[in-house]
């Protein structure tokens, strides 16, 4: 919401909370995209408010676009929109070759796995957080005679780390995991993930969707050779965006399975080369104003800090398990023990999350549910069947917590 209140002033007045804030969220306010909302938006994970700057410079370019052509408009920007590669990849500590610019998470994960070419006899291991859509492309692949094997979790509902161990001891074709799911605010210990994954010599693709703009990622450090996130969450940026990482020596073994013009040259009659860049996996045709949105949004993310946006979310995440649990009848938190993101889930006894979610919205919160079928590997083992998410970006602050306190014990 639009208060004066910032989230420093707040979090000083209650010695119990942890970690600093060093988000000053009225700057961040003033500087959204979406003036004048008298909603509290808590669903950053869904897709965030972006900075009037991000959408200013989305306009713009439509507006050149409408005004001197489309090509034009491109060729214009193109230094701007080259850049976009380079500010992604600074992101996440990969140059700027590595990066594929595309429409979303899925189509980046799509295109990373078809090009592995798995085939009947091939095993993949996967992460019980593994999102509902690349699940059902794993699930199609096993129609196919891929094995999938899918990792326990501990009974907390964590990795089990000597699961995953385990797994990997058996040759496998790809690891897929994710850092932050779509169901609960868990982190996954990807360090520790890749560890294992270079150990065994298995490539490992992570789905950082929920991840990149909310915390660190470092795909050196966690020693993942494919990456996948999306523009519109964390990040901030237009829906639509999104982008594929592919290290030097993963794109060697990846052919994509239907080579585009921007990704291939085509030399003589019966055959072409492939770009030697991760821009082999990316489509000619694309929305240049969104990605120029992309562009301003990864540069302002770098500039707000990863740490400082990382402390505030999980900060404002912790506070609401903890006034939830005090304060509203009922209710049962659903992340795991120890999850340190800015989402947060739960449900209320006796009531379906659909109906919460509602409460929520006409008091003016708007949160989302996250069924089980979106989630169904990690949550229908703890047997949950919908959760209320709501999750937070650097321009919540404390008066959205009160709102969600007061209109569920209301
Ligand atoms: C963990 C996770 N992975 C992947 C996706 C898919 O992202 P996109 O909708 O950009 O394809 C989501 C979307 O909610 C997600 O939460």
């Amino acid at each position: 919401m639009q208060s004066k209140r910032s989230i420093q002033t707040a979090i000083e007045a209650d010695r119990s909370s942890p970690a600093s804030i060093s988000v000053e969220v009225e700057r961040a306010r003033t500087a959204l995209g979406s003036k004048g909302s008298a909603r509290h938006h808590l669903n950053a994970a869904g897709s965030a408010l972006p900075t009037s700057t991000t959408l200013r410079a989305v306009i713009d370019h439509l507006v050149l676009e409408a005004e001197i052509g489309g090509y034009e408009a491109s060729a214009a920007a193109r230094p701007r929109l080259e850049a976009v590669y380079a500010a992604a990849g600074d992101l996440i500590g990969a140059p700027a070759e590595d990066i594929a610019l595309v429409e979303s998470a899925t189509v980046g994960w799509r295109r990373a796995v078809d090009a592995m070419r798995l085939a009947a006899g091939d095993r993949v291991v996967a992460t019980r957080t593994t999102y509902v859509s690349s699940a059902l492309q794993l699930l199609e692949l096993e129609r196919s005679g891929v094995d999938i094997d899918v990792v326990a979790d501990d009974p907390d509902g964590r990795l089990d780390l000597d699961a995953l161990e385990a797994a990997l001891d058996v040759p496998a074709a790809l690891l897929a995991a994710t850092h932050v799911p779509t169901a609960s605010g868990r982190v996954e210990p990807v360090v520790e993930i890749g560890a294992l994954a270079d150990a065994a010599g298995v490539p490992f693709l992570l789905d950082a969707t929920q991840s990149v703009g909310q915390l660190p990622v470092d795909v050196g450090e966690i020693r993942c050779d494919a990456l996948v996130t999306t523009g519109r969450k964390f990040l901030r940026a237009p829906r639509g965006t999104g982008f594929l990482y592919v290290s030097q020596e993963m794109l060697d073994r990846l052919r994509p399975s239907a080579p585009d013009v921007r990704g291939a040259l085509w030399s003589s009659e019966h055959d072409f080369e492939l770009a030697e860049t991760a821009r082999r996996f990316e489509t000619w045709e694309a929305a240049h104003a969104l990605r120029l949105g992309l562009g301003v949004a990864l540069v302002e993310a770098k500039e707000t800090g990863i740490e400082a946006i990382s402390a505030h979310v999980s900060t404002l995440s912790a506070r609401l398990r903890a006034r939830l649990s005090e304060e509203v009848a009922g209710v049962r938190i659903a992340d795991p023990p120890g999850s340190a993101s800015g989402i947060v889930t739960f449900v209320i006894e006796g009531e379906d999350p659909q109906r919460t979610q509602e409460r929520l919205a006409e008091g003016g919160c708007d949160t989302v549910v996250v069924p089980a079928s979106h989630g169904l590997w990690e949550m229908q083992p703890r047997g949950l069947s919908g959760v209320v998410r709501a999750s937070f970006h650097v321009y919540n602050g404390e008066d959205d917590i009160d709102a969600v306190i007061e209109t569920l014990r209301g």
